[in-house]
């Protein structure tokens, strides 16, 4: 315990800025009037910055089960490169973070977080990469569980991060000018912001950005939970409550200064009832507030040229190792390896929304072309048993392969020709850009992010309608345009030469934060 307050103390003392002694020599004296100048400027540029804190569930490289996660280090990231603002995450310490990464974390202390009759431990910890500090939220009661959702006691397990992410501040001594809280999961933060913390002299000037990567999960509860859980005001009911229950992505919207969605396409949908998950008639009253800005990728994870996942690398200027990279790929999934047959891959969760039933509706009458598939998910139970099955008929044209494997998905992306992602709604999808960084033309539903990504033979092809047929002539017609390999190589060309970088994102961020700090 004594121990762990002096780590504590250590650290906060390191934060703070401390005058050397100037005592001694005229030369010391001078190096150390140096010293002293070199750390006040430093000083004043970290001073200047504007402070944000991300809010989320999880983030890359310590916890992902999807383009969250992605999203959180990749931003955060690119931010802390611009220079601009202070940039810092949190996230809970699940215990599936990797042994390897948490051995390297800093223990800052810990504190007791309320919340309602509960009063429970939590353990700060810190880790500082690419000039992010990221903090870890830690009670074993709450996250020393496999996976990060799906459990019983979901509401209170958030519950209890979001108001541990609240009270940790006063603990740092930092109070962001922004807090970004992301998804369902770090809605509560934001709203008790606004129904608690924002009375209190430090928290006056922290406003809250919530952005929704998904508005299917909006964190529904029974109502009865309002105060013995949640610890919410019967007064504040009106904020949270929707639908006869409590939905707390629907409270963040009311609580939060803007609220933003991952793509300009799907701020626009969500407004209609087919996109909103019930939610549009909220979406439409607060959109005064609401903008849409397309994620980015991490684009030097993802590059043809460095990836050391690939069979080969090669280059937008030199595709020539891609060859190998398919026909590798074609080997180890036991097809046969024919170069100049169109290889078409999914990599996807396999979720209805994913546009798997348009799949199933027409991939019988795909596989008559000559044409090898190739799809990398797991998901719903019906869909792993019927791509299953197709494998086992068709095993020279169809590879099933029912799991989740980051370096098969890399091989995947370099070893295709074509990349289809039809899905019924999405809110910016990353595999898209990817598949394009690797010199394999993506084939898309318009909608949300694939809309605003991905242009008709800019960089790729698309459809308009939900509709199996509309898709299968696409992809017949890009089975087709794949045999004229001058104009082929163009288009891989411009597909991987399109700017997926937060470069522009970035900057679209920064410029929400100043506005929302006027
Ligand atoms: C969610 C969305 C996906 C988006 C990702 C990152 O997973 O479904 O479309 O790319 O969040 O924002």
């Amino acid at each position: 315990m004594a121990a762990a307050k002096t780590t504590a103390k250590k650290a906060k003392s390191a934060t703070e800025e401390k005058k050397i002694e100037v005592s001694g020599t005229a030369e010391t004296k001078k190096a150390a009037a140096k010293k002293n100048s070199v750390r006040a400027t430093a000083s004043k540029t970290n001073y200047d910055k504007k402070k944000i804190l991300f809010v989320a569930s999880e983030a890359t490289p310590f916890i992902a089960t999807g383009g969250l996660a992605e999203v959180i280090g990749s931003l955060s990231c690119a931010l802390a490169k611009n220079n601009n603002f202070d940039v810092r995450v949190v996230i809970p310490m699940y215990s599936d973070i990797k042994k390897e990464l948490r051995d390297q974390f800093t223990y800052l202390g810990n504190i007791y977080v309320h919340l309602a009759w509960r009063n429970q431990y939590c353990g700060i910890f810190q880790y500082i990469k690419d000039n992010v500090t990221f903090y870890f939220i830690d009670n074993e009661f709450y996250f020393k569980r496999p996976g990060c959702y799906g459990y019983y006691d979901d509401g209170e397990r958030f519950a209890f991060f979001s108001r541990a992410v609240l009270e940790i501040m006063p603990f740092l001594n930092f109070y962001p000018e922004v807090m970004h809280c992301h998804d369902w999961q770090a809605a509560l933060a934001a709203i008790y912001l606004k129904t608690n913390y924002c009375f209190r002299k430090e928290y006056q000037f922290t406003r809250a950005l919530f952005t929704i990567h998904n508005i299917e999960y909006q964190g529904r509860f029974s109502l009865d939970l309002l105060s013995d859980l949640f610890d919410i005001y019967g007064s504040y009911q009106y904020l949270v409550e929707y639908g006869n229950s409590i939905n707390l992505m629907k409270g963040a919207i009311e609580c939060c200064e803007k609220f933003s969605t991952v793509s300009p396409r799907y701020a626009e949908e969500i407004k209609n009832e087919y996109f909103a998950h019930g939610l549009d008639p909220i979406i439409r009253r607060n959109e005064f507030k609401l903008c849409g800005i397309l994620n980015g990728i991490d684009d030097v994870g993802y590059s043809c040229e460095n990836d050391e996942h690939l069979f080969a690398n090669y280059s937008p200027e030199d595709f020539s190792n891609k060859a190998v990279c398919k026909k590798q790929l074609q080997k180890m999934l036991n097809l046969p390896q024919k170069a100049s047959t169109p290889v078409i891959s999914m990599v996807t969760r396999l979720a209805a929304h994913k546009g798997l039933d348009l799949v199933t509706t027409v991939i019988e009458e795909i596989l008559q072309e000559d044409v090898q598939f190739v799809i990398l998910g797991t998901g719903e139970s019906h869909y792993e048993g019927y791509f299953k099955d197709l494998a086992r008929r068709y095993p020279e044209k169809f590879s099933a392969n029912i799991v989740f494997n980051g370096d098969l998905s890399r091989k995947i992306y370099s070893g295709s020709d074509i990349f289809l992602m039809p899905s019924k709604s999405e809110p910016c999808g990353l595999s898209q850009m990817i598949a394009c960084r690797y010199g394999t033309i993506p084939i898309v539903r318009e909608t949300g992010g694939l809309y605003d990504s991905i242009k008709p033979l800019k960089n790729g092809y698309t459809f308009t309608n939900y509709n199996a047929h509309d898709m299968m002539y696409v992809v017949k017609q890009a089975i087709f345009d794949y045999k004229n390999k001058e104009e082929w190589e163009k288009l891989m060309y411009r597909a991987a030469t399109t700017d997926f970088s937060w470069r522009n994102s970035a900057k679209a961020y920064e410029a929400l934060y100043l506005d929302m700090l006027k």
